[in-house]
């Protein structure tokens, strides 16, 4: 095992900034630093070569580590996410259809359409982030679900919202709390999950009521098991609110990280806007439109380098485990992180800069494997990547194609890492739209 640092100075400084305090310690200690998180050791691991033994050649010595953390068990439950083992194998069985190719090329109409409707009452102030999200959060609904949350979805975000800031909170604690003891913030949770799981069951009532004739969701409700036997409401309503977490805040910040950092390069903004203009027309992004954007695609791949939405992964070892010339324990807590892998210098020459020039043709297929994992890789990989990289495309096309954006006067943009990495306050921005 390596060395470990010292626990108080330590958790109060993850607790303050997670992923800085990650970069820091792997600068000043290596790419493998043991972290005394109280009882739960937690070593951290950013070396690729490392990376891909625990996520791909070792993947079936480590479980998932969520259902330890009571937030965001109480959010997801058994869903695809957080569940493990042949459970997992059989879920991920009964999804994937719903995210092959064929059927993610039929999504890609309403991830137009839906882009084309929310723009035409874009305020002219406004945060972007929220309306990233609004816009995201009703498309994986309508694709995934064929559910309509119109006017619905604001509440649905807020819910969320408060299950996210309680599992940050979590993160931070040597041995998180129970949802029991009566803190302000867990109750704010319960009353959050109370919501979500009224809106989800009722989608799950409606599908049963009124089969569609294609969803993930109908495919999930007809799923039977060798006995016969159908999902049980509990399962459907995990699986289901796994999807719609997963499948819109990720994507929204992605396109967020990626608007700020346009901002902050007004020349690069520039020459984006024109890339996606001089291909549209006042439509928007059709799917034979996504290929044509070089620019946009090395601007979205270097997005997701300097602000990976998933910013760090964790497992728990199953067993006595060698990683390289580490000897590491069962039970033992491992994190990844994109945010410091995606930051080696060795790698990705003058790192925290933006610079979507590096993403030249080949460039990605000489990096080392899991030098760079926006995704992850191996047997969990991300279902929705394609989907996500799809409607990256078509939402970040569309919107530059139709709308000029700049800083408003209140623009204030940090970090906020939880499950997920988003810009603090949100994006204050000022919106022109374009004459069509
Ligand atoms: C930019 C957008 C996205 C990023 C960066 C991202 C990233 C990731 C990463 C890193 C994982 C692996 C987590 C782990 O192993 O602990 C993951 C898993 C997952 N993602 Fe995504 N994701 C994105 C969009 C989406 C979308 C659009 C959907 C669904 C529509 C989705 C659904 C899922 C699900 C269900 C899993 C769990 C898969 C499993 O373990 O079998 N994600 N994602």
């Amino acid at each position: 095992m390596p060395k470990g640092l010292p626990l108080i100075g330590h958790v109060l400084s993850f607790a303050k900034d997670p992923s800085g305090y990650l970069l820091q310690i792997t600068k000043e200690h290596g790419d493998v630093v043991n972290m005394n998180f109280g009882p739960r050791g937690m070593t951290l691991i950013t070396r690729p070569s490392l990376v891909a033994l625990v996520l791909r050649d070792q993947a079936k010595k480590f479980k998932k580590p969520y259902r330890g953390f009571p937030a965001l068990n109480a959010l997801i439950g058994n869903g695809l996410l957080s569940s493990d083992g042949d459970f997992w194998l059989r879920q991920r069985r009964l999804s994937q259809p719903a995210f092959h190719r064929e059927k993610i090329r039929a999504y890609a109409e309403t991830m137009r359409t839906f882009t084309l409707r929310s723009l035409e009452q874009i305020p002219t102030e406004l945060d972007l982030f929220e309306f990233l999200n609004t816009l995201t959060l009703e498309i994986v609904a309508k694709t995934l679900f064929n559910a309509d949350l119109r006017g619905q979805s604001n509440r649905i975000g807020q819910a969320l919202e408060e299950a996210l800031l309680a599992n940050r909170a979590q993160m931070a604690q040597p041995i998180p709390l129970p949802l029991s003891i009566p803190l302000p913030g867990h109750q704010r949770l319960k009353k959050a999950i109370g919501e979500l799981d009224s809106i989800v069951f009722e989608m799950i009532q409606n599908e049963r009521q009124n089969p569609s004739e294609f969803s993930l969701l109908s495919m999930l409700v007809a799923a039977r098991d060798e006995d016969g036997s159908a999902m049980t409401d509990a399962q459907l309503r995990d699986e289901a609110l796994t999807l719609l977490l997963a499948g819109h805040e990720t994507t929204a910040n992605a396109l967020a990280w990626t608007f700020h950092l346009l901002l902050k390069h007004p020349d690069i903004l520039a020459k984006a806007s024109a890339e996606a203009r001089s291909i549209l027309g006042k439509d928007g992004c059709h799917l034979e439109d996504i290929g044509k954007f070089p620019l946009l695609k090395q601007i979205w791949q270097e997005t997701l380098r300097l602000y990976p939405p998933a910013w760090s992964i964790g497992r728990t070892s199953l067993e006595d485990i060698q990683i390289g010339e580490y000897s590491i324990p069962k039970g033992q807590n491992i994190m990844l992180s994109q945010y410091v892998t995606h930051r080696n210098a060795e790698f990705f020459p003058d790192p925290e800069a933006f610079k979507p020039e590096r993403w030249i043709e080949g460039f990605e297929k000489s990096l080392p494997d899991y030098a760079y994992f926006p995704f992850s890789a191996g047997p969990r990989v991300c279902i929705g990547n394609t989907f996500s990289e799809m409607e990256g495309m078509i939402l970040l096309s569309t919107i530059l194609a139709k709308v000029d954006f700049a800083k408003a006067a209140d623009y204030k943009v940090e970090i906020y890492a939880s499950l997920t990495m988003r810009p603090k306050n949100g994006l204050s921005v000022t919106t022109k739209s374009k004459a069509d």
